[in-house]
């Protein structure tokens, strides 16, 4: 059996040292093969550095998903990077930097396919993430039976279309970009693992992240200067899924949503 862990969009420096001080203890604790991050917020708020990608990286994190914030501030030097690991979605031109899915291989010799596509509901119209998808499925179907996709999309419907498009095909769809977790884990019928929204880390005394007064201007204002990080109240989401080596098919997805001193409830699960 295969774990991997993956952390929803991880928001600013706050968002950044929660997280890296708890992967390398969830990895231990949880038994996780693999460690994924969505790290399109992690430079205040929008895009992702090199200095934030090293210090994921350095936590133990394999590879980083990105998303419409991806080529926000210096992201495309960590794109254009390979040592950085961190993948732009998939469905952006292709002339675009970056690449939208990787093989990662670990230190026991493990492949994972980790593919990133972004949602075109309420986001640009870029290419079909659907048909997107299934050429890169097949591609990395020929090296490995794990594949993983951060499906980063504002629609539930379009990310639950998705889910049920690739069912059996991959080991998991998850969703980001809402930065709210939804509580639909399920595995679907032909053994893919699903959820709509895995959630942030980061403050949740916050508009999505966000400083409250500041999001609540921006909707009585329609003005979008407004803009700052929320502090306070952190907390960690993501899910641990459990896959079949062999067959990549999911065994088990479950949620995590938590504070710091609500960790030992976490880390005494049977795992
Ligand atoms: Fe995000
Ligand atoms: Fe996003």
């Amino acid at each position: 059996m295969i774990r991997i862990l993956f952390i929803g969009d991880i928001v600013g420096h706050d968002g950044l040292n929660l997280s890296t001080d708890f992967i390398p203890l969830l990895k231990r604790d949880i038994h996780a093969d693999f460690c994924i991050v969505n790290g399109e917020n992690s430079d205040a708020g929008k895009g992702i550095a090199e200095k934030q990608a090293q210090k994921l990286l350095q936590a133990g994190v394999d590879v980083i998903t990105g998303g419409n914030h991806i080529w926000q501030k210096n992201s495309i030097n960590v794109l254009q990077n390979d040592q950085y690991k961190t993948l732009r979605p998939a469905n952006y031109p292709p002339e675009n930097p970056g690449k939208g899915f990787l093989l990662h291989k670990n230190e026991k010799n493990v492949k994972l396919g980790v593919i990133n596509l972004q949602g075109r509901s309420f986001l640009p119209p870029i290419d079909c993430p659907f048909k997107t998808s299934l050429d890169i499925v097949n591609e990395l179907k020929k090296q490995t039976s794990l594949i993983f996709i951060d499906f980063h999309a504002e629609a539930s419907a379009e990310k639950q279309a998705l889910g049920w498009y690739l069912d059996g095909k991959v080991s998991a769809v998850v969703g980001t970009h809402t930065h709210v977790q939804t509580a639909d884990e399920r595995i679907l019928p032909k053994g893919t693992a699903y959820i709509t929204d895995v959630g942030m880390t980061g403050s949740f005394n916050s508009v999505i992240g966000m400083d409250v007064d500041n999001a609540i201007k921006r909707f009585t204002t329609q003005i979008p200067k407004f803009f700052k990080l929320a502090t306070g109240n952190l907390r960690i989401n993501g899910v641990v899924i459990s896959v079949n080596e062999n067959s990549g098919k999911a065994i088990d997805i479950k949620r995590l949503n938590f504070s710091r001193d609500e960790y030992a409830g976490i880390k005494n699960i049977s795992w």
